[in-house]
């Protein structure tokens, strides 16, 4: 029997291209690993009306963790109308299976690191202002985005319920919609609680703390989300007093976005609710080449679903084309997890060689090599 059990879903559009790399990746370092093919994505939405099939779920239990390529997410009506006739008008409703994965595995912890490898033609180089030498931008952040709360939780309504309608307008605030009529009102809830702001604020000063990181800011909008944010914030300044060498600052999502362009190299750990995790760390991914280098691990307490940040990019599937490093890295990041600290460290430096002695580039880093070249490559340095 093999030491690991693991969850293999390619998903949809690129998602496969880049598993068939990482795949040759994991085969060359022999990790004693049994690859699980479970079906998850689009496909399974249209032709089942349930993106993530039960028989899934039942498979993932038996698992020691899984690894997730891409999939298609799309809004609602778009859902339906691609659904096959059969289906269409059963009063199905979409959801994304990613964001249902962390919810139904608790996998309450995604982190986002972003690092600019030497070398990458794609790293940031600022502005002559903010960076007169003109060389690369040295950036290594850690995005910590809460998974399973806030306004991605899936508490939604249209139209509203008049027994919710009802219990909203007792509040003066609801004024300018009362008059509306309830099936003339959507509603998306941002609910975070007090264990999930202080569960992710801990981890990511723990983090801070293991790896000699001086500053974790927080993002937040507390100034307007009065309660949530507010919440969030309190959370945040209790778990820093924690650690009193670590520099804890707070800043505004909307700040964040410009203080991020202009000095990324300030920023170190970062922490926030899960929709302003989900915005900046794709601005943390465009100042390290793009969403092509960004890994991700959705972790719960006992289990953990790895993930690139990118999206399934249909128009390239089945190409063989894309950049498979964020894959790539996110195996590493499995690999961590699992506690094979060893194979980590040299799947990460071989990547980190293959970019600096760019040889080997795939189309996004101006080069010509394909998904699965650049993965060969990648393997050729482990020894
Ligand atoms: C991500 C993605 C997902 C999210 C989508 C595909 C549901 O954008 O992992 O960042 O919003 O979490
Ligand atoms: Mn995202």
């Amino acid at each position: 029997m093999s030491k690991y059990k693991i969850a293999w879903m390619p998903g949809d559009g690129v998602g496969n291209d880049v598993m068939q790399a990482t795949r040759i990746v994991l085969d060359h370092m022999k990790l004693d690993a049994e690859y699980v093919h479970c079906d998850i994505g689009w496909d399974f939405w249209c032709k089942e009306g349930n993106a993530l099939p039960d028989r899934t779920v039942q498979a993932l239990r038996s698992t020691t963790c899984g690894l997730f390529g891409a999939i298609t997410s799309k809004p609602q009506d778009e859902a339906k109308e691609e659904l096959i006739p059969e289906l269409k008008n059963t009063g199905l409703v979409y959801f994304s299976p990613i964001v249902k994965l962390r919810q139904m595995f608790n996998l309450h912890t995604n982190m986002r690191p972003c690092k600019s490898y030497p070398g990458n033609p794609l790293n940031y180089r600022g502005n002559a202002i903010t960076n007169p030498s003109g060389g690369d931008v040295v950036i290594d952040q850690m995005v910590f985005r809460e998974n399973t709360e806030g306004m991605y939780g899936g508490v939604e309504f249209f139209p509203l319920p008049e027994s919710v309608y009802t219990a909203l307008c007792a509040n003066p605030k609801m004024k300018p919609w009362k008059d509306k009529g309830f099936e003339n009102i959507a509603l998306s809830t941002r609910i975070v609680s007090k264990q999930g702001c202080t569960s992710i604020c801990k981890q990511a000063f723990e983090f801070a703390k293991k790896n000699n990181r001086k500053r974790v800011t927080l993002i937040e909008k507390p100034n307007v989300l009065r309660e949530t944010g507010g919440l969030m914030t309190r959370c945040f300044r209790a778990v820093a007093k924690l650690y009193p060498d670590i520099w804890a600052d707070e800043a505004n999502i909307d700040a964040i976005c410009m203080w991020m362009f202009k000095n990324p190299q300030d920023y170190s750990v970062l922490v926030a609710e899960n929709m302003f995790g989900d915005i900046v760390s794709d601005l943390c991914a465009g100042l390290i080449g793009g969403l092509g280098f960004a890994p991700s691990a959705n972790m719960g307490d006992t289990y953990a679903v790895f993930e690139p940040t990118h999206g399934s990019a249909p128009k390239y599937a089945g190409q063989f084309k894309v950049n498979p490093i964020a894959m790539l890295l996110t195996a590493k990041m499995m690999l961590d997890w699992l506690g094979e600290t060893m194979r980590a460290e040299s799947l990460e430096s071989a990547v980190s060689r293959v970019i600096r002695e760019g040889k080997v580039r795939t189309y996004d880093m101006g080069g010509k090599a394909t998904t699965i070249e650049m993965a060969q490559a990648v393997a050729s340095h482990i020894s």
